[in-house]
């Protein structure tokens, strides 16, 4: 595996690659992400990873600084995944001066995740149109995990007639439910028991609203008091429409059931499609 960290060597190594597949990461990587690189191996001919712990898309008061960063362990196990390249910018090769042309994200950026997280989706809106300029690939993954990030990434790229299929990987779980995450690190022992509680819960709204439930606020508001009184403090659980995570407009939308919620210091984000 090649990693390159100059924006202008990545561009020499991927002269005459052929189809060149991307899967952005924050590393610390898991079996979630080497799914996305077993993923991207079917859409092209050269699959290029990257690492770079994004700073615009952090809160003043989040995680950037503690972020997990595992470089050496990353790059073993890309590698073992048939990773082609990688490419692992510094801040100084990404953000060499102040990143003072953004993308706006338009309202979807300020609901869900985006209203207890401001800023977040045009953090990470630029850095992943920065990075599609590095790589230029034809093809793009991204986990479903992030659902909300998936909608703005593949909305971005549509308006913006970018030439890169979107694909959305499947969430990869623990054996308990607990979808894969490389925040799921900072859990204490009691908490990694109790977290799986979210996954249940949403599988219980989909179970009801596939029996026919249709007050979804009702379903909402049960889950976080069960949350609450297992000790979380949840940020949401809404059940939305797939098309636009808008509150469901018509009887046949196609559904989904997203959460965020805190378990201790650690906020949890987890969705199911209904
Ligand atoms: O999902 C992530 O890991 C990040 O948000 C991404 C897409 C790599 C942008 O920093």
């Amino acid at each position: 595996m090649q990693i390159h960290s100059a924006i202008a060597d990545l561009r020499a190594a991927l002269k005459n690659r052929g189809q060149v597949v991307f899967v952005p990461t924050m590393g610390n990587l898991h079996a979630g992400h080497i799914s996305l690189m077993e993923q991207a191996r079917s859409h092209g001919d050269t699959v290029v990873a990257s690492i770079f712990v994004n700073r615009l898309q952090f809160g003043p008061n989040e995680d950037f600084d503690k972020y997990p960063r595992t470089f050496q362990a990353d790059c073993d196990k890309l590698a073992a995944a048939g990773v082609d390249v990688l490419f692992a910018p510094t801040e100084a090769d990404l953000y060499p001066e102040a990143q003072e042309y953004t993308v706006e994200p338009p309202a979807i950026q300020n609901i869900l995740d985006g209203e207890f997280r401001p800023g977040h989706f045009r953090g990470v809106a630029t850095v992943v149109l920065k990075l599609f300029n590095c790589v230029q690939p034809q093809a793009a993954v991204f986990g479903k995990k992030d659902y909300q990030q998936l909608m703005v990434i593949r909305n971005m790229t549509r308006q913006l007639a970018l030439p890169i299929n979107i694909v959305g990987g499947d969430t990869v779980r623990a054996d308990d439910g607990l979808a894969l995450s490389s925040r799921n690190g900072y859990l204490s022992a009691a908490e990694r028991a109790e977290a799986p509680r979210l996954y249940r819960l949403l599988n219980e709204i989909r179970a009801a609203v596939r029996a026919g439930e249709t007050k979804y606020t009702n379903l909402e508001n049960q889950a976080i008091a069960e949350l609450a009184a297992a000790g979380w403090k949840t940020d949401y659980v809404a059940v939305r429409q797939q098309s636009d995570l808008a509150p469901a407009s018509n009887a046949n939308a196609p559904l989904v059931v997203l959460a965020a919620s805190r378990l201790g210091a650690t906020r949890l984000i987890d969705n199911i499609e209904i």
